[in-house]
């Protein structure tokens, strides 16, 4: 069983994929990940994430940074959105993501385009999101945390940049897939985010 989550940054998928894989017993890949690694290793380089020849030879050794902690921050994040506009890119991470997906047990990946490109032959997909607002408020408790100065307004304003650029590239942008479900978790504690998860995956399951 392949189930496939989508949604942009801060909705809360991350979370609520390693709970379904721990739920289900599957495997988890958090494809996020693949593009931060590539956007760090730009920056590594002295490279420009907005330039796709700099991009692309990143991508060639994105597999041996995916432990830096480094990979997690806001900065990261932003190279992993101007990096993962190339199509080229997108297309040397491509094999990897499906055969995570293609496992015989089955798996669970989280990201921006696994139900429409990657796996849409998932038996479960759902598609999490949450209010520009609220999320802002999670990234911002979350930097608070790492003791990280920031305003909420800064988080607002890089969230709603992140939004647009991936929802409006023309290389597999993110949406709603057909068939996926939506999960809106703006007003919803995680746990209860976690539940509803997978009761959606649940109910698609008996349709099936
Ligand atoms: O989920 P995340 O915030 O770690 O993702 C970082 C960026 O990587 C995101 O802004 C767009 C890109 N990405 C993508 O294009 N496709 C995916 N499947 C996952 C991430």
């Amino acid at each position: 069983m392949i189930v496939a989550i989508d949604g942009p940054t801060a909705s809360g998928k991350g979370t609520i994929a390693k709970a379904i894989a721990a739920h289900y017993g599957l495997p988890h890949l958090d494809t996020g990940l693949l593009y931060r690694a590539v956007g760090r290793q730009v920056a590594l380089n002295g490279g420009n994430p907005d330039d796709p020849d700099h991009a692309l030879a990143a991508a060639a050794f994105a597999e041996s940074l995916l432990d830096d902690p480094e990979l997690r921050s806001e900065a990261t994040g932003a190279l992993a959105s101007r990096v993962s506009v190339h199509p080229a890119v997108r297309a040397a991470l491509l094999a990897r993501q499906q055969a995570f997906a293609g496992q015989p047990g089955g798996a669970v990946l989280d990201g921006r385009d696994i139900a429409t490109v990657i796996a849409p032959e998932a038996e479960a997909k759902l598609f999490v999101t949450a209010s520009v607002a609220a999320r802002a408020l999670r990234r911002w408790a979350e930097m608070q945390g790492r003791g990280e100065a920031v305003t909420r307004a800064d988080i607002e304003a890089d969230l709603a940049a992140r939004d647009e650029r991936d929802r409006t590239r023309t290389a597999a942008p993110l949406r709603q897939a057909e068939g996926a479900a939506l999960l809106d978790t703006s007003a919803l504690p995680i746990e209860a985010a976690i539940a509803a998860a997978i009761a959606l995956v649940e109910q698609q399951l008996a349709t099936k």
